[in-house]
């Protein structure tokens, strides 16, 4: 796998398109069948509200769109850099209702707002300090007031890398130390996710609401 450039965006575009046409999105090391707990704490999050606004970033291939409109909800958006993963997540939706946004998270302008920011294993590709503060300033502009976030990261004694790049590692306390003040933490949990090769990856999640 290429290392990516830590200031080359193009570069970081086609190193994910490359792991989704190489791979495959059922092998790739974060698949999971069924999104269990991210379906969870959505639910939770929405309080019975399906018409929710739901955007899941960096979502890629991953099953939850296709799982949160199976359970109702009527407002999912996925954005990614790679369209290979989106084409994929578009196919699974057999309701054909959820939105895509394919671009950088780090230079995407949200021309609307969401109640609910899900990001399982995005974030903790942001390294470099000045990286996470966009990704806030971007997260603080897509939330409705009052508006929730689920954040899921590797744990500290989670892998130090992920697709041939490096990751940053996340207790609790240190992922709502990165959301800093604006947020009222709701509750963490720790999660064994099973790679399909069979290892297992410690993450953190996080969920959080704007104050
Ligand atoms: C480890 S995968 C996780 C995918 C998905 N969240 C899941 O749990 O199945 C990371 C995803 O983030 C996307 N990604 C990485 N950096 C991104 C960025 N700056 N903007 C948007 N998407 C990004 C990748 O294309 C990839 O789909």
């Amino acid at each position: 796998m290429r290392e990516v450039p830590e200031d080359d965006a193009p570069a970081r575009d086609e190193h994910w398109e490359a792991v989704y046409r190489e791979r495959g999105p059922r092998q790739v090391s974060w698949f999971q069948a069924d999104p269990l707990l991210s379906v969870e704490l959505v639910e939770a999050a929405a309080e019975g509200d399906t018409s929710a606004p739901v955007i899941d970033v960096g979502g890629g291939a991953s099953l939850l769109a296709a799982h949160l409109t199976g359970r109702g909800f009527t407002d999912v958006t996925v954005l990614d850099l790679s369209k290979e993963a989106l084409e994929i997540s578009y196919h699974q939706d057999v309701t054909r209702t959820v939105s895509f946004i394919h671009g950088d998270l780090l230079t995407w302008n949200p021309e609307r707002r969401y109640r609910i920011w899900h990001d399982r294993a995005v974030f903790h590709f942001l390294t470099r300090p000045g990286d996470r503060a966009v990704y806030r300033a971007v997260l603080r502009r897509a939330l409705e007031p009052g508006g929730r976030i689920i954040l899921a990261a590797f744990a500290p004694d989670g892998p130090t890398h992920c697709s041939g790049l490096p990751v940053a590692r996340y207790s609790a306390e240190e992922l709502a130390a990165e959301l800093g003040d604006a947020f009222i933490v709701t509750g963490t949990r720790t999660e064994q996710h099973h790679t399909p090769a069979g290892a297992v990856q410690p993450f953190t999640w996080i969920t959080a609401r704007l104050r």
